[in-house]
C-alpha cells in the first residue's frame, strides 16, 4: 500500500513509525514531515494545507491512501479535494470537520443527536457573555468558538479573567465565543475511526492539558498522556461509541456530510455519566504517541477500511497488554512565546533503554546537521512497561537522558491515578 500522510507533529511521527513497520505498507511519505518521519519514510516539503499542493502531490504519487494528521487541512477541504480526485483519504470533509472547527456547530449536532454534554449558550455579544457567566458559574468555562490548537480554552474561577478571554475571543473576526457549565470528574479521551456509517474505538488514553505540574499553568497542545486507563470503566470505548460517537456519526451521515476519519471524543466522566467536553477530527496529540504504542494490528489496513467505507468487514483493533506513557519536551517560553534554536541532545541515549522511543514534533537541523528545536512542542518521550507505573519510570529515565537548554517537562504525567 502507498501512503501519504500529511503533517509534521510527533502524533505524525508516531503514525508513520506504525504504518512504516507494517508489511502492508511498501511506500511512505510524509509532507512535510520532521527529522523523525525522515527515518522511516520519505519526507517532502509542501504545505499540507493546501489543498492545491496536496492534490498535485497525489497526482505525481497515487497513492492508494492519503492519511491528514492535523486539523488544518481538514478544515481548508484537503480531504475533500483528494477524495474528489478518486484517492480514498482517512479524514473528513470541511462539512464534517465543522465538529472540530465551530463549538457551537458541535453543540448543535449532539444535541440533535441526543449526546450528553454541557449546558452551554453561545455568545456573540459583551452583554450575552456576561449574562452567560452569570447564569452557569464558577468555575467558568470559555471556550472560543473557532480552532485555536488547544489554547482557546480557560477555565478559571475568575470571573475577570473568563471576561478577559471571552472578550479576547469576541474581539476577533466573526468572533464567537462558547461559555459552558464546568463539568467535574476525570477526562478520558476515546478515538473512534469512522467510515461514515461504521465506527471502531481505539484504546483509551488520558492526556495532561495544563504546562505545569499539578494541572497549574495555561493550556497547551498537551504536555503528555497515557494508555490503558485502569481506573476507567472496562466497557467505557464501548460506551463512548454507543452513546457518543455512533449517534453523532449517524447525525453526520443525515445532513449528507458523512463522517470518514478519527473522531476523538474528549469525555468527562461525571457522577452522572459520560458528558462530551470536546470533539476533535483527528487523532489527538500526545495521546496518539501513547494509544499506537499499544496496537497490535494493522494500522494501514484499518485507516484504508474507513477510507474505503469497509470498516463493518474489518477486524476490530487489537491491543498489547502492556501499558504506554508519553511525556512532551517543549521549548522554553512554550506555550507563549517559545524560543527555538536550542541544540537537542541525547536521544539516541533515550532510545538504548528498552521499551523507549523517542517522536520528533518541533525539531530541526542546524547548518552542520545537528539537531535543534524549531517549535513550542520539541519531542514526546515514550515508554511501554508491565504496568503504567512502570513505563512511566521508564518514560522518565528516557527523558532524562535528553538534554536542551531551559526544555520544560511535567514531572506527574501518568502519576496520582
Ligand atoms: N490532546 C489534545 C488534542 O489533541 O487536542
Amino acid at each position: 500500500m502507498k501512503i501519504l500522510l500529511l503533517g509534521s507533529g510527533a502524533r505524525e511521527h508516531a503514525l508513520a513509525r506504525c504504518l512504516a513497520s507494517d508489511p502492508v505498507t511498501t511506500e511512505l511519505v510524509v509532507a512535510p514531515g520532521n527529522p523523525g518521519t525522515a527515518a522511516v519514510a520519505t519526507n517532502l516539503a509542501i504545505d499540507p494545507a493546501s489543498p492545491t499542493e496536496v492534490v498535485e502531490l497525489v497526482a505525481q504519487m497515487s497513492p492508494d491512501l492519503v492519511v491528514v494528521g492535523p486539523e488544518a487541512p481538514l478544515v481548508a477541504g484537503v480531504a475533500d479535494a483528494v477524495r474528489d480526485a478518486g484517492i480514498p483519504v482517512f479524514g473528513p470533509g470541511v462539512g464534517a470537520a465543522r465538529l472540530e472547527g465551530s463549538k457551537a456547530f458541535a453543540k448543535e449536532v449532539m444535541a440533535a443527536a441526543g449526546v450528553p454534554t454541557a449546558e452551554a449558550a453561545v455568545c456573540t455579544t459583551e452583554a450575552e457573555l456576561a449574562a452567560a457567566l452569570d447564569r452557569f458559574g464558577a468555575p467558568h468555562v470559555v471556550k472560543e468558538d473557532g480552532l485555536a490548537a488547544g489554547k482557546g480554552v480557560v477555565v478559571t474561577s475568575d470571573r475577570a479573567a473568563a471576561m478577559d478571554h471571552g472578550l479576547a475571543c469576541l474581539a476577533k473576526e466573526h468572533g464567537t465565543v462558547v461559555v459552558e457549565d464546568y463539568l467535574d470528574g476525570p477526562e478520558a479521551s476515546v478515538f473512534c475511526v469512522c467510515d461514515g456509517a461504521t465506527v471502531r474505538p481505539l484504546a483509551p488514553a488520558q492526556d495532561f492539558k495544563r504546562l505545569a505540574d499539578g494541572d497549574a499553568g495555561p493550556n497547551t497542545g498537551g504536555m503528555g498522556a497515557y494508555s490503558p486507563l485502569t481506573w476507567a470503566p472496562e466497557d467505557l470505548a464501548e460506551r463512548v461509541v454507543r452513546e457518543v460517537a455512533q449517534p453523532v456519526v449517524d447525525e453526520m451521515a443525515r445532513r449528507g456530510t458523512a463522517f470518514i476519519g478519527l473522531l476523538y471524543c474528549g469525555l468527562a466522566l461525571t457522577g452522572d455519566g459520560l458528558r462530551v467536553v470536546e470533539f476533535n477530527v483527528r487523532f489527538g496529540d500526545p495521546e496518539t504517541q501513547a494509544v499506537l504504542a499499544r496496537l497490535t494490528s494493522s494500522l494501514p489496513e484499518l485507516l484504508h477500511s474507513a477510507a474505503t467505507g469497509c470498516l463493518a468487514e474489518s477486524p476490530a483493533p487489537t491491543w498489547s497488554e502492556q501499558a504506554a506513557v508519553d511525556v512532551v519536551l517543549a521549548a522554553p517560553g512554550y506555550p507563549g512565546a517559545p524560543t527555538t534554536g536550542g541544540p537537542v541532545t541525547g536521544i539516541e541515549e533515550a532510545e538504548a533503554l528498552p521499551g523507549v522511543h523517542v517522536l520528533h514534533a518541533g525539531t530541526g537541523l542546524d547548518d552542520d546537521g545537528g539537531l535543534i528545536a524549531s517549535g513550542g512542542r520539541v519531542l514526546s518521550v515514550v515508554a511501554v512497561g508491565d504496568t503504567v507505573d512502570a513505563a512511566r519510570e521508564l518514560a522518565y529515565e528516557g527523558l532524562s537522558r535528553i538534554h536542551l537548554d531551559g526544555g520544560q517537562y511535567r514531572t506527574d504525567i501518568a502519576a496520582g491515578r
